[in-house]
């Protein structure tokens, strides 16, 4: 079992997740983070740090996030390590829940 990143942190990429991962398994994308799944140990010390709530375990992904544990396993091959929280992108707020930005995920 591990927990992914969804569909909501996309251009929001708040990265106050990054810090308490003991396997240090965050990977950053231009405007995205994912979770290596096969390294997750399902700690859930991640979970409770996105300010939106867009880390969710596998189990409880819903239809419109249920292809995100294979994005994530797949973006999470090719992107670099994340360990420290940096600044957001400025208009972060502005993205906080809107609907669709899945099309808007940039994997370079
Ligand atoms: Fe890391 Fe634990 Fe979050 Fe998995 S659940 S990504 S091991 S902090
Ligand atoms: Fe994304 Fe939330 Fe982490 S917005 S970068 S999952 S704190």
């Amino acid at each position: 079992m591990a927990y992914v990143i969804t569909e909501n942190c996309i251009k929001c990429k708040y990265t106050d997740c990054v810090e308490v991962c003991p396997v240090d398994c965050f990977h950053e994308g231009p405007n995205f983070l994912v979770i290596n799944p096969e390294e997750c140990i399902d700690c859930s010390l991640c979970e409770p740090e996105c300010p939106i709530e867009a880390i969710v375990s596998e189990d409880d992904l819903d239809d419109n996030n249920k292809d995100f544990l294979e994005i994530n396993r797949r973006l999470s091959e090719k992107w670099p390590i994340i360990t420290e929280i940096k600044e957001p992108p400025s208009d972060a707020k502005e993205w906080e829940g809107k609907p669709n930005k899945k099309e808007l995920l940039e994997e370079e």
